[in-house]
């Protein structure tokens, strides 16, 4: 049985958190003199520091109690708060499965945590087999699982991640940056059987809002008592909670642009699959499409040249690009160009 106390870093155990004014009073009204705000304007106020609102209306969508949500300022913060909570500086591991969302190693470099990287097999899925040595090591505290998988576009095999989380004494996050564009559900459904399991979404997908920097993370209340004790007083700003609501209230915008970027990945990777300068097109569950080419360099640079602007991956798998689904006319676009190689 994991007992969440066990998976915390000591000193985060033990850390009085900074208090700010509006956690020593939490009412809505009165005459505000406690936290040096100018008095003048409509902006002069500190946001709400647990954006309670923010998290009422995300419990709605998502199914979630708000005492199992985390928001950070994009799922970039959580990812960093992540190693700050469990790892600690210099002696302890997290693990990524290779090619994957390049911030949990970057976070691990700043945080001074050491990454296993394990290679995805052919078809981009885990070999459990590769895993389940590590699962013992007891300086291992976190490990990464992308599904629907960034570059790769697909969703990991559930039966595999299920084993690594139940076998594992760490924690498991599984980023669901790109679940809203599969078919498989959310591991969020999980969160009472898995105590050691964090579900990452974003409000910067499928809800287009990347400017605003929102990432909600859900996990087992405890946890979020230490991922709030670590986190910035203000990490949301009033704007942004704000806008996110707002759009979050437009549910009919979020299915109509889901499906239509659904069914652009359908029309451009059918197109792609036609083209000869194509040597492969990767099935994708999320809003991107991985592709093979013989020159992955050259057909970047001259699709710059034309102003239209993918990813080149070649770093991370030779000679791959990751093209972002746009909207048709976008998408017309890339594909008049790719045709003239
Ligand atoms: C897998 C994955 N997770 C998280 C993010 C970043 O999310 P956010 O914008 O919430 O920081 C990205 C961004 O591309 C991503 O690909």
């Amino acid at each position: 049985m994991i007992e969440i106390k066990n998976l915390i870093r000591k000193n985060v155990l033990n850390l009085s958190p900074y208090t700010c004014a509006r956690d020593d009073y939490k009412g809505s009204d009165g005459v505000f003199l406690d936290a040096n705000e100018n008095p003048f304007g409509h902006l002069n106020r500190y946001p709400d520091p647990y954006q309670k609102e923010l998290k009422a209306a995300i419990s709605k969508i998502k199914g979630v109690a708000v005492e199992n949500i985390f928001l950070g300022n994009g799922s970039d913060e959580i990812i960093d708060l992540g190693y700050r909570v469990f790892c600690n500086p210099g002696t302890d591991k997290a693990l990524t499965f290779s090619p994957t969302y390049g911030m949990y190693e970057a976070s691990a470099s700043i945080n001074d945590v050491k990454i296993i990287r394990i290679p995805l097999d052919k078809n981009f899925q885990i070999n459990y087999k590769d895993v389940e040595p590590c699962l013992s090591d007891k300086s291992l505290k976190l490990i990464w699982i992308c599904s629907p998988n960034n570059p790769t576009g697909n969703c990991i095999d559930r039966d595999v991640v299920e084993k690594i989380i139940s076998g594992f004494h760490g924690v498991v996050f599984i980023d669901e940056a790109y679940i809203d564009f599969a078919e498989g559900p959310s591991y969020k459904n999980l969160l009472n059987k898995y105590p050691n399991l964090i579900v990452m979404q974003t409000v910067s997908k499928a809800y287009g809002m990347a400017s605003v920097r929102i990432g909600m993370a859900f996990m087992n209340s405890d946890l979020v008592h230490y991922f709030n004790k670590m986190k910035p007083p203000y990490n949301i700003s009033t704007i942004n909670q704000k806008a996110a609501m707002r759009k979050l209230a437009k549910v009919e915008d979020y299915k109509t642009q889901v499906k239509k970027i659904k069914e652009e990945r359908t029309r451009l990777s059918s197109e792609l699959h036609k083209l000869a300068c194509v040597e492969q097109v990767y099935p994708s569950e999320a809003n991107f499409i991985l592709i093979k080419v013989k020159d992955s360099s050259y057909m970047y640079n001259t699709l710059i040249g034309k102003e239209i602007i993918i990813r080149n991956r070649n770093s991370v798998i030779s000679n791959c690009l990751r093209i972002t689904i746009g909207t048709k006319t976008e998408n017309n676009k890339l594909i008049k160009a790719l045709k003239e190689f």
